[in-house]
């Protein structure tokens, strides 16, 4: 297929959590050596861009999220070299490679950040967001950090607060500070130089924040038996504020220095809000901001497609969507939808017009797999016990084979692997014609095959109850797509002139079947029909 649209939307990323991919040292946890060992499977199960998670010098307070150097890499993940390896060797596969960067936060001991709380007037004092009480002696205002608790941490010494959206082992840059951003630029262009095609940015709605730290109002909707801390109040002044734009801007035109490279961010905001990440045709800002809207929304077609809808109609001129149902911080997404659902969860993401990305393992149907509590390590779930908020559960290692430690790792490795790896792993699904992940495979084939499955116009479609059906057209290429949300049997029945021919059914059969304008789908069924 000659396609003309840009490789970052026709492609499919492919998140890697390293700690948990591949262990290439025997030390029973992920680094880089082990992903360059495993490019071989994701390639051959048709992945064109990995977009991987922190491997920079981190004390690990949130698992490399917290960083004390940005233009290193961890021992634990390996050198250097290793990572340059990684690279040329995801290039010599046509594979691009985005970083994750985290330019809200650093970790407490990064050097600037040892200096900023050395004492008032050092210079870099201002790097980080440093304030003195408020009226009543407490902390400067109300804001609550995202992983409990309140926001602001005193500094003995100094004698005053500094702030953290997340863990107080987090403190917040201060982005209004111009050698902030000249300093993080140049650790974009370190990366850039090196050859990497773009990169992830983490909790980019939390850049700047109101200058005059405005309270934030109470949420009226919260329910501490369901919700964090967090959200007892609305974030809207300690998030999502204008003076971001402008840095995005700056940071896509600073990206285009280096060519055809990309920026995704990290967006937890509805729809209105989140596309004015995309900037304007003047301003341009993340070329793919991403939403987790298929996350939040109740897994219904009618649900599913007001989300598609929402999102397509909010979308600016020639702005281009992304889709994701799964990451390192949510409930694995076979657990949250069920294991009957995964196919068609699998096809929904992989035919909606847009760059899906898949989370490592969710091609195989990995669950959440409990972790004890005395092995507890994520510092959500231990500041908010009790609420299944838990992210060990999801970061679990890939299982490869049915070799001991399922292939990940010569020694026990640093979270425990799915109760069932030895049935559920990549080795024995691979064998196995009928598995998810050899669906996941030709379903990412079908898609590169069919320019209206990539780069095609999107358009629900009435079908029937319990169904979600949509067109995907370009040119003279039309697919219909069928999903089957229920454990009934549901007939499909498009509205206007539809004939055609299966192509694919999540079951594996049926390819080749006439469709003369109604079908009935099985239980959990998708089907994609080729039209005219
Ligand atoms: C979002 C990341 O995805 C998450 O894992 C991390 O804990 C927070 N940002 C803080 O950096």
């Amino acid at each position: 297929m000659i396609s003309t649209a840009n490789w970052w939307e026709t492609g499919v990323i492919y998140q890697i959590y390293p700690r948990s991919f591949m262990d290439g040292n025997g030390d029973g946890v992920g680094d880089l050596a082990g992903i360059t060992r495993r490019l071989d499977y994701l390639q051959w199960l048709g992945i064109d861009i990995l977009w991987i998670c922190p491997v920079f010098p981190s004390p690990m307070a949130d698992f490399g999220y917290d960083i004390s150097a940005y233009t290193a890499v961890h021992p634990l993940f390996g050198t250097m070299a290793e990572f340059d390896d990684l690279i040329a060797a995801a290039h010599r596969r046509d594979m691009r490679i985005l970083l994750d960067f985290v330019p809200n936060h650093t970790s407490e001991e990064h050097p600037w950040f040892i200096e900023s709380r050395s004492s008032r007037d050092n210079p870099r004092r201002d790097w980080y967001i440093w304030r003195d009480p408020g009226p009543n002696g407490g902390p400067p205002n109300n804001w609550l950090a995202n992983f409990g608790g309140i926001a602001w941490e005193w500094d003995e010494a100094t004698e005053q607060y500094y702030y953290h959206a997340y863990l107080k082992q987090q403190p917040d840059l201060n982005w209004r500070n111009a050698e902030v951003e000249a300093a993080m630029f140049e650790v974009m262009r370190f990366w850039l130089r090196k050859g990497i095609d773009g990169f992830r940015l983490d909790a980019i709605w939390h850049l700047a924040k109101d200058p005059l730290l405005r309270n934030n109002p109470p949420n009226p909707d919260f329910d501490p038996q369901r919700q964090r801390s967090y959200d007892a109040l609305r974030e809207i002044f300690s998030a999502d504020h204008p003076d971001i734009h402008p840095i995005l801007h700056r940071m896509r035109r600073l990206v285009e220095e280096f060519g055809d490279k990309i920026l995704l961010g990290e967006i937890y905001l509805p729809p209105e809000r989140l596309v004015a990440y995309y900037g304007s045709p003047r301003a341009p800002e993340l070329h793919l901001p991403h939403n987790f809207e298929l996350i939040f929304t109740p897994w219904r077609p009618e649900a599913l497609a007001a989300t598609i809808r929402c999102l397509e109609d909010q979308l600016p001129e020639g702005a281009w969507p992304t889709w994701l149902l799964g990451n390192h911080d949510r409930p694995r997404l076979a657990s949250r939808l069920g294991p009957a659902q995964t196919r068609i969860a699998a096809m929904l993401l992989l035919t909606l017009r847009g760059t899906p990305t898949l989370y490592q393992g969710d091609e195989l149907g990995i669950e959440n797999v409990p972790v004890p509590k005395e092995h507890i390590l994520d510092p959500w779930e231990k500041n908010n016990p009790g609420l299944g908020l838990g992210r060990d559960p999801v970061r679990t290692p890939m299982p490869w084979d049915e070799s001991a430690y399922a292939g990940f790792s010569r020694v026990e490795p640093w979270l425990p692997l799915n109760q069932d790896w030895p049935q559920r792993n990549v080795a024995a699904q691979k064998k196995d014609r009928g598995s998810l992940l050899m669906f996941y495979r030709h379903l990412l084939d079908l898609r590169r095959s069919h320019a209206a499955l990539t780069s095609g116009n999107f358009r629900l479609v009435q079908a029937g109850d319990g169904l979600l059906a949509y067109l995907c057209e370009q040119k003279r290429e039309r697919m219909l797509v069928a999903l089957n949300f229920e454990k009934d049997k549901k007939m499909l029945r498009p509205t206007g002139n539809c004939l055609g021919r299966v192509v694919l059914s999540s079951e594996g059969d049926r390819k080749d079947e006439i469709f003369s304008g109604q079908a009935r789908l099985r239980p959990h069924e998708g089907l994609i029909i080729r039209l005219g």
